[in-house]
């Protein structure tokens, strides 16, 4: 019996979704290209997050600061032909919404012309004036705090933020104004347990952890995180269900030693032409 093709999900859809309220959890992967968005849709993810993260585990920078707009509408629009069911998220890089409140708008404009159904950007109650512009310009915004990988330099490196009572409390404030502000849903990564629960109870949008631990309404993890392509640093909040760097790795040695012994090509894999046009070329016996 055929299959019918899952429904396209939306933001608003996203947005009404709460564990607590006997929802189903969130679940989105990042990918950043079309054959990574069609294996994250087939899986069922229910978002796709374009994220900046591409510096990091495509593009072979060390922080997410490199990539421009340019960059990720190039990415974007790959993970769009692949015209998932997920709800495709842009991110927004740095420096792409830090600036004035209409190039805020514009940037967001370029990742939604390349195929994104909404944006991401990083910060509390401060970035409120930019959110509040793109909600205006009929764009879903997602938010998110806590470690916010932009801000690597601020926060003295890559560190989990809100371990103090006073600095927790201000992720809660920063995630109530978010909230209040129309976004449909808040990325919480690199927080404590107590304090992503205190948050997701806070408020009536889906909070979507990473390294946030099990209470948010749902999770995010790095698509090469989550294959094991990446290996060079691996963090505590990181669960592999594969190993495919290793297989991967198997896979191109075998091929490259079967081209060293002659092994590849072999018949099957050559193609032919007829006895009789390769006599009129004066070639002779098989394997013409
Ligand atoms: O860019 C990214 O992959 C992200 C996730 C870590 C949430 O922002």
């Amino acid at each position: 019996m055929a299959t019918s093709a899952p429904k396209k999900i939306t933001a608003p859809m996203v947005g009404s979704r709460k564990a607590s309220d006997g929802d189903d959890k969130l679940v989105m992967l990042t990918a950043y290209d079309a054959p990574g968005a069609r294996m994250a849709s087939a899986a069922g993810a229910d978002m796709i997050l374009v994220g900046d993260s591409v510096a990091m585990v495509v593009l072979g920078y060390d922080d997410t600061l490199q990539v421009t707009v340019d960059d990720m509408a190039h990415h974007t629009a790959a993970v769009a032909r692949a015209k998932p069911h997920s709800l495709i998220v842009g991110d927004l890089p740095w420096m792409s919404y830090h600036v004035s409140v209409e190039e805020t708008v514009r940037n967001a404009a370029t990742l939604i012309r390349a195929g994104a159904e909404c944006v991401k950007l990083e910060g509390g109650r401060k970035r409120l004036p930019m959110i509040e512009a793109l909600i205006d310009a009929e764009i879903p915004v997602m938010g998110h705090i806590g470690l916010t990988p932009q801000s690597v330099h601020t926060m003295g490196g890559f560190k989990v933020q809100g371990k103090k009572a006073d600095s927790a409390l201000e992720l809660v404030e920063d995630a109530k104004a978010l909230a209040h502000a129309g976004v449909f849903g808040i990325v919480l990564e690199g927080v404590p347990v107590r304090v992503a629960e205190m948050i997701t109870a806070a408020i009536d949008i889906p909070t979507i952890g990473i390294g946030a631990g099990p209470h948010c309404d749902g999770q995010v993890l790095v698509y090469h995180d989550v294959l094991g392509i990446e290996d060079r640093f691996v963090p505590k909040f990181v669960r592999r269900y594969a190993d495919l760097k290793s297989a991967s790795i198997d896979a191109l040695t075998a091929y490259a030693d079967d081209v060293r012994t002659g092994a590849f090509p072999n018949d099957e894999e050559s193609y032919h032409m007829g006895d009789s046009e390769a006599d009129a070329l004066g070639l002779y016996g098989s394997g013409s």
